[in-house]
């Protein structure tokens, strides 16, 4: 079953098509970045604008990739279509004027070429990164299959780390799944990018911290992991709060001078000493709930998902704490794609019924709360 992905909720306009859940034959992401970077970070109406502009090409060629796969190198629009059984978009959580315009194309896609649509959680969708079986090789267009592979086995720990979202889920199985905790503020990297920001480094923040990390040293500045009743759930706001006192502290200056001032006063060693030792606790402030939770309900499979997944720290601390192997997906499908979303809906389409593609509506403040058996 080859599903065409369709993902649109913040400021990437992607497009795949994924056979069974697994096997990735195209993915085409089209990131705003550059257009959101002057603003320091996304702006909703721009994003909405720019999908509007982008998602007919952008489905369009994932098509063709999809299609050239079999050696064929031009088709017509009913051939590229030939192949496909079935749509998926993401519904929700995300920018309502983002999803609108995924959610509108997809259900007059479905419509007017008689296909099945699936409505995904985006969240959910993160976790299904992991099960694609691709390895990317220089570029995006050179996908390869491992026939090793196995997809994760269930029970399945799953810590999605986001932008805008930061959980522990338990997945019994697909679709059902029990929200263990999540972060009671900031996202980890919604932290992420605002330390960038106090720190002066580009956005988006998760990898220009990394990278100025790789120059410091985690151990030059103590941060605190903040101590929550919720045995799962995160904060982060606790954490940027002390960065931003510590660079004031550095740069003596008051809680009142312009915090957007201050990294001009900083000098390129203590930044990236900064960048270190915030990433350090930030990712330990997530890698200790995961640990516990691993005790806890001893799983099959531990994933993690969503743009955070990407970074090297989190990653080594993990993987030096657990005692099994942790499933990550290659980092260009750690942050948004439409492969996940189009996985996530072969499984979906096991136990549910497509949606109505007349009726379908955008839900911006989605959760993942269902299926608490
Ligand atoms: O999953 P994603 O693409 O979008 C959301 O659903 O939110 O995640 C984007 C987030 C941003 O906050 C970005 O700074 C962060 O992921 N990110 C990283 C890295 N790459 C992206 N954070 C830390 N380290 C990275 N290497
Ligand atoms: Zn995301």
């Amino acid at each position: 079953m080859n599903i065409l992905g369709i993902e649109t909720s913040c400021d990437e306009t992607a497009a795949a098509v994924v056979k069974n859940g697994t096997i990735l034959t195209s993915s085409i992401v089209l990131s705003q970045i550059d257009i959101h970077k002057e603003f320091g970070g996304v702006v909703p109406e721009i994003a909405a604008r720019s999908h509007i502009e982008s998602i007919l090409p952008v489905i369009k060629q994932a098509l063709k990739q999809a299609f050239n796969r079999g050696g064929r190198v031009s088709a017509r629009d009913e051939e590229l279509w030939s192949n496909i059984d079935a749509i998926a978009v993401t519904y929700g959580p995300g920018l309502l004027g983002s999803l609108l315009i995924g959610v509108l194309t997809a259900r007059t896609l479905a419509i007017t070429k008689n296909l099945p649509l699936y409505a995904i959680n985006h969240v959910e969708g993160h976790v299904y990164a992991n099960f694609i079986n691709s390895q990317f090789s220089g570029n995006n267009f050179h996908f390869s299959n491992n026939k090793t592979w196995e997809p994760p086995a269930f029970p399945l720990l799953a810590l999605i780390v986001s932008g805008g979202h930061s959980q522990l889920v338990l997945f019994k199985d697909h679709g059902n799944y029990r929200l263990l905790g999540q972060t009671q503020d900031d996202a980890i990297g919604e932290a992420f990018d605002k330390v960038a920001k106090i720190l002066g480094l580009p956005y988006p923040g998760g990898p220009s911290i990394a990278k100025a990390a790789l120059k410091g040293n985690p151990n030059a500045y103590d941060f605190p992991i903040a101590k929550m009743s919720g045995k799962y759930d995160f904060s982060f706001s606790g954490l940027k709060t002390a960065v931003l006192r510590k660079v004031q502290e550095i740069c003596n200056k008051p809680y009142d001078f312009p915090s957007f001032e201050l990294h001009g006063l900083l000098n390129d060693k203590v930044r990236n000493d900064l960048a270190a030792s915030f990433q350090k606790i930030a990712a330990k402030t997530v890698v200790n709930k995961t640990i516990i939770a691993y005790k806890e309900f001893k799983p099959a499979s531990v994933a993690i998902g969503g743009g955070v997944a990407a970074n090297m720290e989190l990653r080594s601390q993990l993987k030096q704490l657990l005692p099994i192997e942790i499933e990550y997906a290659s980092p260009s499908l750690c942050t948004d794609n439409a492969a996940m979303i189009a996985s996530l809906a072969y499984f979906q389409a096991q136990h549910s019924k497509p949606v109505d593609p007349y009726s379908l509506e955008i839900e911006p403040s989605l959760r993942m709360t269902k299926n608490t058996s």
